[in-house]
């Protein structure tokens, strides 16, 4: 079973990205035959930003991901500018890629909606370098987000078209794997959208860097509701807020909604939630903030472990991208 998945290199990454996404990498790194994890700079480049800024948010990417538990022995772990072999097969699928359906993209209509000087081609081709990512490696299985459906959708749609025209089997169709667990952490402020980093409020977003008073005081002054008398239950629609607490503290502990509940059987409001929402939340992330500290100061030996990433990645890329060449009729003959 290979695993592929991408992560952006932003450089705070919150609840929601840590209990949704990297949690998921982590179990992923033993069932992966390999589990390939990239930080995606080449995607980060579609929109505006500062160069000097992308280095050093790749490096907090990579320091957020090991500390979280990622070992690089155990997976190939990577920056995705190292490994050239993308942008080439990028281009590549461009010829099985219909530009009907870039445009129809939510993602693109949302993000280009938000440009006010260039909406850039790289943001209509941000999919195909999506589908170059997982196809060059003939991965199986794609763990992501909710969000990210569409972009499954075509890279699956791009993998048999090209097929289809060139040559049954030279790419593998690959499966979406959405978490289960905690896929919906929502905004402590507005407990009816989810925890983003685009687009939410500061002080409903819990990064996974945040110092353990931070967290208290964003928890503390969660929006949950005015019921009286107060019920600890889950109503996703009825108590949106209650049951976000509810839900983070089950995951933060790795208990059932239901054993969280009857843990606060004896509470005396709202308070008590998130007390123990606060308290599962800290003890979750506290070892992790701690490690980055060390990780992330050492930038040589993060880079070392990148470049080691990319020498495997590369490896495994080369004679898929060789395939594909030689079904294309790309480049001289392959002997
Ligand atoms: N677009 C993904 C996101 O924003 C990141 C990503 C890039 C990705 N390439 C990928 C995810 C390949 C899965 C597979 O989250």
């Amino acid at each position: 079973m290979r695993i592929f998945s991408g992560i952006q290199p932003t450089g705070t990454k919150h609840l929601g990205n840590y209990v949704g996404a990297i949690r998921q990498y982590v179990e992923g790194q033993d069932r992966g035959d390999p589990a390939i994890y990239c930080i995606v700079d080449l995607h980060a480049v579609t929109v505006p930003y500062e160069p000097a800024q992308l280095r050093e948010r790749v490096l907090d990417t990579t320091a957020t991901l090991i500390a979280a538990g990622l070992d690089p022995e155990r997976c190939v772990l990577f920056r995705q500018g190292d490994v050239t072999e993308h942008a080439e097969l990028s281009w590549l699928l461009t010829s099985v890629t219909a530009v009907g359906e870039l445009n129809r993209m939510h993602q693109f209509r949302d993000k280009s909606a938000a440009q006010r000087e260039l909406v850039s081609a790289g943001l209509l081709f941000y999919p195909v370098l999506q589908a170059a990512d997982v196809l060059l490696y003939r991965a199986d299985e794609v763990p992501v987000g909710e969000d990210q459906r569409e972009h499954l959708e075509l890279m699956r749609d791009v993998a048999r078209r090209f097929n289809a025209r060139f040559g049954e089997d030279i790419l593998v169709v690959p499966e979406h794997r959405i978490p289960t667990v905690g896929a919906r952490i929502m905004d402590l402020q507005e407990p009816t959208r989810k925890m983003s980093t685009t687009g939410g409020s500061v002080e409903g977003t819990v990064y996974v860097l945040d110092e353990p008073k931070a967290i208290e005081k964003k928890v503390r002054r969660a929006v949950t509701d005015a019921e009286d008398p107060f019920t600890i239950r889950r109503d996703p629609k009825g108590k949106p807020g209650v049951t976000n607490l509810i839900d983070l503290t089950a995951v933060a502990r790795g208990v059932s909604p239901d054993e969280v509940i009857a843990s606060l059987e004896g509470a005396r409001g709202y308070g008590d939630l998130k007390l123990a929402a606060a308290e599962a939340i800290t003890t979750m992330l506290a070892p992790v903030r701690e490690r980055y500290a060390e990780l992330r100061a050492d930038e040589a030996g993060l880079e070392a472990i990148l470049e080691a990433g990319a020498e495997r990645a590369r490896a495994l890329a080369r004679p898929v991208l060789a395939d594909v060449r030689e079904a294309m009729g790309v480049g001289a003959r392959a002997r």
